[in-house]
């Protein structure tokens, strides 16, 4: 089996997990190989305060699809409108789509993508219990197809999923596509970035599970949203989110820096 399928089929497995273990299993210990802070017995609540969600938001959607696995708080600076059209990537048990959806209303609505069943069935069941009738919740893998029509979407938000995906130009690709042009569609991102890129022979599974292997370096990954034909790119927020304790590879024995970044681009 090659290293890709290799990856996809660990980040189910560990994302299944996570999903089914209902709240029990956080990033807490770096063998669970999942993103999310690595702070030992902290949350998801207080784990996604420390990301940028604020106490209120957190408590006005489903508690259970609080999972504590995001690195940022893309729906603060993505300025969606009531009646938007909002699609999340790597959706999780939902916490962003019920972000957005509480913003959006009935007018709008929102899709959440994951390619995890387990996160899915999850996510469903949130929004069935709490009564959402404008979310919805699509199987799909983001780098090969976004289960979404063209030109169809105000708002793409996403957190800490894209570092995940190995084909970074063809996930830009596909929101490119989906968004709606003429400078009507934005995305609005938080992901993970590294100071340096990691070696190609050092790349582990498990580590690339953990949102750090898959990670770019900032101008690499706004080289890659520029080729996927987005403009407007800024970076709207940018924080230190960990360091790594050993050099990854025996020749560059600098520390590995990773910084948590919100970035927001548009298609022309
Ligand atoms: C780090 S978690 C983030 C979940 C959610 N955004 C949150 O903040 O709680 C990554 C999620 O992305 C999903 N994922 C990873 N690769 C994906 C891909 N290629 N296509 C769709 N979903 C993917 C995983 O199943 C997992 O639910």
């Amino acid at each position: 089996m090659s290293k890709q399928s290799n990856i996809k089929n660990k980040i189910k497995e560990q994302y299944g997990k996570i999903a089914l273990a209902d709240g029990s299993l956080s990033c807490c210990s770096a063998s669970s190989g999942c993103c999310g802070t690595t702070e030992a017995l902290i949350s998801p609540i207080e784990s996604s305060k420390t990301v940028g969600y604020d106490q209120n938001e957190l408590k006005s959607i489903p508690q259970s699809s609080i999972l504590g696995l995001g690195c940022g708080n893309p729906s603060t600076f993505a300025h969606i409108k009531e009646g938007d059209v909002v699609v999340d990537l790597g959706s999780g048990a939902g916490i962003d789509v019920f972000i957005a959806a509480n913003i959006a209303k009935d007018k709008g609505k929102v899709i959440g993508v994951d390619i995890t069943d387990a996160m899915l069935e999850k996510a469903r069941k949130n929004a069935e219990i709490n009564g959402y009738q404008n979310v919805e919740f699509r199987k799909g893998d983001i780098e090969q197809r976004i289960p979404v029509d063209d030109n169809s979407v105000d708002v793409v938000i996403s957190n800490c999923v894209v570092n995940l995906t190995e084909n970074k130009l063809n996930t830009f690709k596909e929101i490119h596509r989906i968004l709606k042009s003429g400078g009507k569609g934005k995305m609005v991102i938080s992901d993970l970035v590294t100071s340096r890129e990691i070696a190609a022979n050092s790349i582990s599974t498990d580590s690339w599970c953990s949102c750090i292997d898959g990670a770019l370096t900032k101008e690499h990954y706004i080289d890659i949203i520029k080729k996927a034909g987005f403009t407007n790119i800024e970076i709207l927020d940018e924080k230190l989110y960990m360091e790594l304790d050993e050099a990854k590879d025996k020749e560059d024995q600098e520390k590995i820096q990773i910084t948590s970044i919100s970035i927001k681009a548009v298609k022309r």
